[in-house]
């Protein structure tokens, strides 16, 4: 949560920084504000809202200068305003601040005493104005004092009056790379903010500090003495960060997703079978571990549940599922012979990260599935899957989802395989059938219209409505359910077709619908009698289910089916058809489909 950005070079820093924010804006987007260092000293500038009403300022006040920091929010102390917004500034000091400094009330009566006074509820003034406190003519003396005393997690950007060519960071817990350009250089919270002019990187570690200047960049420890770092190198260009064209990110990734799937599963597939080799993973990894625990959060979570279905019924191994929020306040009972694999799209969720970090305490095995290369989930992790989704700037998470349900399958194919639970032919035939996925969810893309006619009609004065499956179906449900109810704001549940009868079905009626899906054709019949039971209770039905079946026409409203194939592949074209039923609906309500209320692309906090 929250984007950083800290520019110094030759080009008009407000440009920059303003281009970096609108690379970040999926971060958070409560407020946006920025510091550029002009002739007279710092200027900032903030507003409340879109990072629009900050261009629309700035616009209006231009700042002229080359070296600043900006920042968008996603609010965690104090509540979305202009005077909560970051830059927080003092004589001395501007600061923007992304994570939670938790001991801030103690600081603040410390610094309260030593007569400083506050403006906003930010735990963010706090740190600003303890800089400001320790200024003692060298910034990162001053910073390294101030890390000392700061708990919490956090990347700062950091101007000091005196240093007007300079930026500063830290990290702790939250992500910082420094980008490197020529003559010029940049702090961000990642590469996106930066791929105009650079696509090469450092990533900081915990701990560590950071002062770029037009020429230079130089990376310290907690002890001041300089590190040398790895440059790292984006895969992503330009274009795939922007919208081109499609009326939405969202949208657009969608439309991608047969593309991202392509790259993710080609190149691990050899002579007919999954290979992770250049993954540089081991074949042990398949045949020692005990059991396998998922651990991730929202839709990463969902891909995990449907790869729990595909690994139990391919490659007899017990799997669980785990909520990464939950999973470390429980004293999970893992250890060595269990493998965690950890999925996440951007590679820095914290409950995800702190789980990964929990597993390793206890000695399970990791692996991690991370779709941000250099991100700290797969810099941690003990092994690393990348998918190849490129990035991924909607808050809701389509192509992200797609790419590693793909890996899922991948994944218990090399389980089964190496455990002897299928034979080389059968995993063959089941390569060759994954790799016709992609072109199947082509086919449901061409299901736009038919999906935006159905999300109209069917949902049309919905306030609530309920997401049935059986097996993988109902895997997909989650994943469904939480599309439509995070960027329509409808209320939705994801329930098993079977339990809704034990409880649920109460809430049932002629205003609350029923999204069934029915793909999986050896238990089609127990499927469609609990779409019959939810009819007979005046619920109207969208059926979703796969060609060529023989349906009772009482048991549906609406009817859909689903491009051909097998049954265990049914959740990735069925995917794209409940993408789109969320997206119109969307568009319909007239949401901000790309950022919805509340949310943001990367929870880096607890
Ligand atoms: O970056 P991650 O995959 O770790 O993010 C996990 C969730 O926050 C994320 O999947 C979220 O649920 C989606 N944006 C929802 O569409």
């Amino acid at each position: 949560m929250c984007g950083i950005v800290g520019y110094t070079g030759f080009r008009p820093a407000s440009e920059v920084l303003l281009e970096g924010l609108r690379n970040l804006e999926y971060r958070g987007y409560d407020s946006a504000g920025v510091t550029v260092f002009e002739e007279g000293g710092m200027t900032t500038v903030k507003a409340l809202g879109r990072l629009s009403s900050l261009e629309e300022k700035l616009s209006q006040t231009p700042l002229q200068g080359h070296c600043g920091i900006a920042h968008t929010r996603w609010a965690t102390h104090g509540i979305p305003s202009d005077v909560n917004a970051h830059p927080h500034s003092t004589q001395k000091v501007s600061l923007i601040h992304n994570g939670i400094v938790e001991n801030y009330l103690e600081l603040k009566t410390m610094l309260q005493k030593a007569g400083y006074t506050f403006q906003s509820q930010t735990d963010t003034e706090v740190a600003a104005k303890l800089l400001d406190y320790l200024y003692d003519g060298n910034p990162l003396a001053t910073l390294q004092k101030a890390l000392e005393m700061i708990e919490g997690s956090y990347a700062f950007g950091i101007l000091f009056a005196d240093f007007p060519d300079r930026v500063f960071g830290a990290k702790k817990d939250n992500p910082l790379i420094a980008a490197i350009g020529q003559h010029e250089n940049f702090i961000l919270s990642d590469i996106s903010a930066a791929l105009r002019y650079t696509k090469d990187f450092y990533v900081l570690g915990d701990g560590e500090m950071v002062e770029i200047t037009p020429e230079q960049i130089t990376i310290y420890n907690r002890e001041l003495q300089p590190v040398s770092k790895e440059k790292q190198t984006a895969h992503w260009n330009v274009e795939q960060a922007q919208k081109g064209g499609y009326a939405h990110f969202m949208l657009k990734e969608i439309y991608e997703q047969p593309t991202a799937l392509q790259n993710t599963i080609h190149p691990r597939i050899k002579n007919g079978l999954p290979n992770f080799a250049g993954d540089n993973i081991p074949s042990s990894l398949f045949t020692h571990c005990n059991r396998v625990i998922f651990v991730a959060c929202g839709t990463a979570m969902y891909a995990g549940t449907v790869g729990r279905y595909l690994i139990e019924s391919i490659a007899r191994i017990p799997v669980s599922v785990e909520i990464a929020s939950e999973f470390r306040y429980n004293n999970p009972i893992i250890g060595p012979g269990d493998l965690v694999i950890v999925i996440s799209q951007s590679g820095e969720t914290a409950d995800s990260l702190a789980a990964l970090r929990l597993a390793k305490e206890k000695g399970a095995d990791t692996l991690a599935v991370v779709n941000v290369i250099g991100s700290t989930i797969a810099r941690e992790a003990d092994h690393v899957i990348y998918t190849y989704a490129g990035p991924e700037i909607a808050v809701a998470s389509t192509k992200a989802y797609t790419v590693q349900v793909g890996i899922m399958y991948l994944l218990a194919f090399s389980f089964g395989l190496c455990r002897g639970q299928i034979e080389e032919a059968q995993c063959i035939e089941l390569t060759k059938k994954l790799l016709q996925v992609p072109s199947a969810i082509g086919e449901a893309l061409k299901q736009s219209q038919q999906m935006e006619e159905i999300s109209k009609s069917f949902l049309q004065g919905v306030e609530s409505l309920f997401f049935i499956g059986r097996g993988l179906d109902f895997a997909l449900a989650y994943e469904g359910s939480l599309k439509l109810k995070e960027i329509t704001y409808l209320h939705s549940e994801a329930y098993a077709a079977g339990e809704l009868k034990h409880g649920p079905i109460s809430l049932v009626s002629d205003s609350v619908p029923v999204v069934a899906l029915a793909t999986q054709n050896a238990i089609l019949p127990k499927t469609v009698s609990n779409v019959k039971e939810v009819k007979a209770r005046n619920a109207r039905t969208l059926l979703i289910c796969k060609p060529g079946v023989t349906i009772d026409h009482d048991a549906y409203d609406y009817l859909v089916t689903i491009p051909q194939v097998d049954d265990l592949f049914a959740p990735l074209p069925t995917v794209v058809l409940l993408q789109f039923l969320a997206y119109y609906k969307a568009v319909d309500k007239g949401c901000d489909v790309d950022k919805p209320r509340n949310l943001a692309k990367s929870v880096t906090v607890e």
